[in-house]
């Protein structure tokens, strides 16, 4: 490991690379997106651990391995939080627009797939390789399968840090940024530490629950028609959202049930409009006309997927000829389309969630630079926050726009 800004006192001068005493600037813990790119940002004297063998596991992944690594739209309104403006000065200070000028600069091309949805052209790893080669450039030290055992705040300000795993160093650092993430995907090395230093220091931490997650029925209603997509308008709680719905043998996915899980709450209804957009009304009375001597399930077939039509036909009772059905009849048929009510058993939890919604409360810390307010030179950047974005690159604009709040203030 290089050291760079950094002051190493060899404690137990018989183990090179272990129980080393180190003064350094700040210790950034998590080497994900927040981590990697406060990292690159805050100068020398910068050491960033992560307990995981590699760095950007999750950057790695994401997107299909393309990383979708911001959104043309990004604004404070794609995100959820028990205080909505919170991410407003971070946000507005790193844009999508400075993102994207950092990836140009790098060489890096990309394209945007749907929705203003960036993704790379080639792999998520040039993001990674990016962060990295910045963070080298910047001086800052990547110490990997480092965990940390304890953070004491010392009298006068600073903290003192016992590093574990491959590394077992005391450090003595000014500041402290926990990019630790949310506990999304624990095969990952999803853990909940950003909340329980949190709460050693007295923070308030809001309820955590996973999120950008599937549904699941125990019944397995619609494992006959796994596979079946379609493109629908799911409405849960205040959340509403056009894109696709996935038909899954578990129960419910795709990006707009995904979208829609952020919003809701155990034991809530989900709304489904099939067929958003179109008269339905005109529709049939048209279809009455034409096609009146047709089965309703085989017009039906225009507007859906056949083996969708033939799987709700049976669940919401709908047969008979087009040209047979009273007005109520029809009445009651575009309400079962248009306002199908389901109530999820659950999600598929943490083991596949995206992200995690709630996390350390804002109301703790500085909006500009992330910084604790009770403790200062304590940070918490990234999805660790009680800031969570929809899905199409949102929360990768929220891990660079605070992990760069924190990484101005500390270089400030
Ligand atoms: P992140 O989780 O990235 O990093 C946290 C780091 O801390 C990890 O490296 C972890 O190993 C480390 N760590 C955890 N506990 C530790 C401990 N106790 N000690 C030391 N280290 C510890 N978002 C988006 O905008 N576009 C996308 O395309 C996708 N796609 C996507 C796919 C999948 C499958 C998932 C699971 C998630 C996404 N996301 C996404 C969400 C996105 O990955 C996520 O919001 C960011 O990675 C959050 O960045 P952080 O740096 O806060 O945490």
């Amino acid at each position: 490991m290089e050291h760079i800004g950094i002051q190493t006192r060899l404690a137990c001068p018989g183990r090179f690379g272990s129980d080393n005493q180190m003064d350094i600037e700040t210790l950034i813990i998590g080497a994900g997106a927040a981590g990697m790119m406060c990292a690159a940002h805050a100068g020398s004297g910068v050491m960033i651990v992560d307990h995981a063998k590699a760095a950007g596991e999750k950057i790695r992944i994401s997107g299909g391995g393309r990383c979708n690594f911001t959104n043309l739209h990004c604004s404070p309104d794609a995100f959820l939080s028990e205080n909505t403006h919170f991410a407003k000065s971070a946000l507005a200070r790193y844009t999508q627009w400075d993102f994207i000028e950092l990836v140009d600069q790098h060489g890096i091309k990309w394209h945007e797939k749907t929705l203003g949805q960036l993704f790379c052209d080639t792999s998520a790893k040039e993001i990674i390789e990016m962060l990295r080669n910045m963070m080298q450039v910047a001086g800052a030290q990547l110490a990997l399968n480092t965990g940390v055992e304890s953070i004491k705040a010392k009298d006068g300000g600073g903290f003192k840090v016992r590093l574990s795993g491959a590394r077992n160093d005391l450090i003595d650092a000014r500041n402290i940024v926990i990019a630790t993430g949310g506990k999304s995907i624990p095969k990952m090395g999803a853990t909940g530490f950003a909340y329980d230093i949190a709460q050693q220091f007295g923070l308030h931490v809001t309820t955590t629950r996973p999120a950008l997650v599937p549904f699941t029925f125990t019944d397995k209603r619609f494992a006959p028609i796994s596979g079946v997509s379609t493109p629908a308008r799911v409405t849960a709680g205040s959340g509403s959202f056009d894109e696709a719905v996935l038909f899954t043998h578990r129960g419910l996915s795709g990006p707009a049930i995904l979208q829609a899980s952020s919003y809701w709450h155990e034991g809530e209804a989900v709304r489904i409009n099939l067929i958003p957009d179109q008269d339905l009304s005109g529709w049939f009375k048209t279809q009455r006309q034409s096609q009146g001597k047709k089965q309703i399930t085989t017009v039906l077939g225009d507007l859906l997927p056949s083996r969708l039509v033939d799987h709700i036909a049976k669940e919401m009772d709908i047969d008979g000829r087009v040209g047979d059905l009273s007005d109520k009849r029809i009445q009651s048929i575009i309400t079962a389309l248009t306002d199908w009510h389901l109530t999820p058993q659950g999600t598929e939890g943490y083991r596949t969630a995206e992200v995690t919604i709630g996390g350390v409360s804002t109301e703790d810390l500085n909006a500009q630079t992330m910084e604790t307010k009770a403790v200062p030179g304590l940070y918490f950047i990234g999805e660790c926050v009680d800031v969570t974005g929809w899905l199409g690159g949102y929360n990768f604009q929220w891990a660079w726009a605070s992990g760069m709040a924190a990484a101005r203030a500390i270089t400030a």
